[in-house]
């Protein structure tokens, strides 16, 4: 809680309550909110935005550009992660804060393939790994419901073109379209 709120300016590190938000609810559409995600999924993505020597992190922005986190995650000690990743895991969700969907005319869209996905592109439902509600699984499947619909989008976008190295991911964002990423994104901030 400590290096959430306050981060700890001897060793550089930059305090996360600035971008991500109370308790990790963020209000910046880019900045993803953090709250009662599963500690497993925080302490990964941190070991992720670690540039592994000369080789770029499996976690970048577009085009292998670095991500913010990028500066931050390196500054943090196997501890610390244990640490903010626990805390942010008990932290309650903030439903006034939180993302929401706001595209009602993809809305049935979005709901199907969160549902069933896209029988024909082998797509899988969505709610299957990050659980009907979106509020994800222990250990490794992220909460989408409430998160902001264009951190969302941007992720797939990320996935698909491998900027964020996930195997998973990547070969479900790679069978969908621009329109069918924008709906589902859209719907699952909103569940
Ligand atoms: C992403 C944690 C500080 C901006 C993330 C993610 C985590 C995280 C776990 C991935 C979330 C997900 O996959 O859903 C932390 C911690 C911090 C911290 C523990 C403090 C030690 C900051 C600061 C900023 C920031 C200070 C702004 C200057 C962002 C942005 C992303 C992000 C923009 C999305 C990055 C991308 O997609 O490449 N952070 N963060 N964070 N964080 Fe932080
Ligand atoms: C991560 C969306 C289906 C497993 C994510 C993230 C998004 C997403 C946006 C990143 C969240 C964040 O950064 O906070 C979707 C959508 C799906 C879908 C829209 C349906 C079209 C699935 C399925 C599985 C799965 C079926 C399991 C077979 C995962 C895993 C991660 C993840 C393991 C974490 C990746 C990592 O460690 O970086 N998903 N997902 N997802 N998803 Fe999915």
């Amino acid at each position: 809680e400590q290096l959430f709120l306050n981060g700890d300016m001897s060793r550089g590190v930059l305090a996360c309550v600035t971008c991500h938000g109370e308790g990790g609810n963020s209000t910046i559409p880019m900045n993803p909110n953090l709250a009662a995600m599963p500690h497993e999924y925080i302490a990964k993505q941190l070991r992720d935005f670690v540039p592994q020597g000369d080789k770029r992190a499996v976690r970048t922005g577009a085009d292998g550009a670095p991500s913010i986190m990028s500066t931050i995650a390196p500054t943090l000690t196997p501890q610390d992660i244990q640490n903010v990743a626990l805390y942010l895991s008990q932290q309650k969700m903030d439903w006034d804060k939180a993302g929401t969907a706001t595209h009602e005319a993809t809305m049935e869209r979005g709901q199907t393939i969160w549902r069933a996905g896209i029988a024909d592109r082998k797509v899988p439902a969505c709610a299957a790994c990050h659980s009907p509600n979106g509020a994800g699984l222990p250990a490794e499947f992220p909460r989408l419901a409430g998160q902001h619909p264009e951190y969302l989008l941007d992720q797939l976008k990320l996935f698909r073109s491998g900027d964020r190295a996930n195997d998973i991911m990547h070969d479900i964002a790679d069978r969908m379209n621009d329109k069918d990423l924008a709906a589902v994104a859209d719907y699952a901030a909103g569940l």
